[in-house]
């Protein structure tokens, strides 16, 4: 898998980079709980308006604290930082890719729908054991669909900021991490599932803290990306990168 293979070929430098983390988001927190509260015990969609003004109506992705291009950011509009869609069941996310980021392999507790405005970006989607691979290109005005639950991944194959909004059917659609879940799991399970991972120290743990963190939500894209867009992971994106005292 995608992420193993980042790992792996991460390992050996575990150690050997120092560096500060930055302050990361890592989940939305919810922006208004009364407020929510206050919706969803609101009989009808009239009673629901008189709560709410002109202004609470519209969503700023801009103003998300997530939002940013480097190495990019997966901007939720949802339950959590929008209180009207706690009352609706959707989430819109603006995604924003600078050159070569990725999003780390992940699913999701919703049907979920890319469409691209801006650059290219290439999607990998495994539904379940068993599926086929699902790859995709997708270029401004093309769509995919990361059906309830598949593991899916994408990268920006460029070397300008790509820009896809991601609609999900639940206002509290959940994101979770394949490469964090699966060192959330118990060492001796983890090492006799995949016996050949270089432990840090031999501690599982901190091997499985070393990955890049969940961060915005996007991370800085693969050495070879980055090379051709003139972009060394050293000098790029040093907020998602491995951070070992
Ligand atoms: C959206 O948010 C950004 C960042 O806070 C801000 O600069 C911009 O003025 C906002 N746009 C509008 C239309 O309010
Ligand atoms: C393993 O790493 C974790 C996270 O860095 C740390 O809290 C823990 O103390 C380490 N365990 C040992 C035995 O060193």
């Amino acid at each position: 898998m995608m992420f193993m293979s980042a790992l792996i070929g991460l390992t050996p430098l575990i150690g050997s980079l120092v560096g500060k983390p930055e302050v990361v988001v890592a989940v939305d927190t919810t922006s208004d709980p009364d407020l929510v509260a206050k919706l969803k015990s609101a009989a009808t969609m009239l009673d629901r308006l008189d709560m709410l003004s002109d202004e609470q109506l519209v969503y700023n992705f801009s103003s998300n604290p997530k939002y940013s291009w480097h190495p990019g950011s997966v901007s939720n509009a949802n339950a959590a930082t929008w209180p009207i869609l706690s009352t609706v069941g959707v989430t819109v996310a603006q995604l924003n890719l600078g050159p070569c980021a990725m999003l780390a392999p992940h699913h999701h507790r919703a049907n979920n729908l890319v469409v691209a405005v801006s650059g290219t970006t290439n999607t990998y989607m495994y539904q379940e054991n068993g599926a086929r691979m699902v790859e995709q290109t997708l270029t401004p005005g093309m769509m995919t669909i990361f059906p309830r639950a598949s593991v899916h991944t994408m990268y920006n194959t460029g070397c300008e900021n790509n820009q896809l909004y991601s609609f999900l059917d639940d206002a509290d659609a959940s994101t979770t991490n394949l490469g964090q879940a699966f060192f959330m799991m118990p060492k001796d399970i983890g090492m006799t599932v995949m016996p050949f991972i270089e432990l840090s120290n031999g501690n599982w743990t901190a091997t499985g803290q070393a990955m890049p963190q969940v961060g915005t939500g996007s991370q800085a894209g693969f050495e070879s990306c980055l090379e051709k867009c003139g972009l060394s992971t050293s000098s790029y994106a040093t907020n998602n990168r491995v951070v070992m005292g």
